[in-house]
C-alpha cells in the first residue's frame, strides 16, 4: 500500500502530504486508513485488501489531519503524558544498570504489551475515543500497564491515580478492535482490563484517595 501512495504522489500529484520513515514495519509512521480500516501501509499487501478492485485511501480516524494523509499526533502523546507513560527510577547514571530478570513473573506478565512502537492503530480503530475525545485510549493504558508491571518504576501510584479516573481505563468497553488491529499484535484490551482490577484493588485498599 505504501508503494502505491509513493507511486500517487511521484507520478499523479506531487503535492499529496503522506508520512513514513522505515519501509519495514518498526516506526508505525505509515499508519492510514485502507478501505475502512487503521493499516500500516508498508506492511500491507493491496492483493489481500482490495478485493473488489477498489482501493480508499484516507488519514487515520480519531485524530486532527494537518493535511492529505497526515494526521496530528500530538493528542495520541500527550494522552501518553496523562497516563504517566514516562518510565521513572530512583537510580542515577553512577549506579549499575538496574536490571529486571528475563525469566521473572512481572517480566512475563509484561510481554504482552511491552513492544508498542506508538503507531495509532489501536487509536483510530476505538470507538470510546470517537464518542469521548478525552478518554485515554488503548496506547496510553497499554503503556501504563507496561509501566505498572516495571519493577524498576517508582510512580505507580501516581500513574494508577491518573489511570483511574473517568477518562481513564474504566471507560473502556472491551469490544477489542484496538486487540484485533495491533500490527504488532499486543493485547491492550487486556492490559486495560488487568489495570482496572489493579486499580480497584488500590482504591479499595485506600491508596487513591
Ligand atoms: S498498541 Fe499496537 S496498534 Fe497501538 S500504538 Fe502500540 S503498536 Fe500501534
Ligand atoms: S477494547 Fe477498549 S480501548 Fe480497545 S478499542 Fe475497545 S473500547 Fe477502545
Ligand atoms: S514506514 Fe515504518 S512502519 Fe511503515
Amino acid at each position: 500500500m505504501l508503494d502505491v501512495v509513493t507511486f500517487v504522489q511521484r507520478h499523479l500529484d506531487a503535492s499529496l502530504a503522506y508520512r513514513f520513515a522505515c519501509r519495514v514495519g518498526m516506526c508505525g509512521s505509515c499508519a492510514m486508513t485502507v478501505n475502512g480500516t487503521p493499516r500500516w501501509t508498508c506492511r500491507t499487501h493491496v492483493d489481500a485488501i482490495a478485493k473488489r478492485g477498489v482501493l480508499e485511501i484516507a488519514p487515520l480516524a480519531n485524530l486532527p489531519i494537518v493535511r492529505d494523509l497526515v494526521t496530528d499526533m500530538r493528542t495520541f502523546f500527550d494522552k501518553w503524558s496523562r497516563a504517566h507513560g514516562q518510565f521513572k527510577g530512583e537510580t542515577t547514571r553512577r549506579d549499575e544498570f538496574a536490571t529486571v530478570r528475563p525469566d521473572s513473573p512481572e517480566r512475563r506478565h509484561a510481554d504482552a504489551s511491552i513492544e508498542c512502537i506508538g503507531c495509532g492503530i489501536c487509536y483510530a480503530s476505538c470507538d470510546v475515543v470517537r464518542w469521548r475525545p478525552e478518554f485515554l485510549g488503548p496506547a496510553a493504558l497499554n503503556r501504563a500497564f507496561t509501566l505498572v508491571n516495571d519493577v524498576r518504576d517508582r510512580d505507580g501510584v501516581a500513574r494508577m491515580r491518573a489511570v483511574a479516573g473517568d477518562a481513564g481505563c474504566h471507560a473502556c468497553h472491551t469490544q477489542g478492535s484496538c486487540t484485533n488491529l495491533c500490527p504488532k499484535h499486543l493485547a491492550p484490551t487486556s492490559a486495560i482490563a488487568e489495570l482496572k482490577r489493579t486499580t480497584a484493588n488500590a482504591a479499595l485498599r485506600g491508596q487513591l484517595g
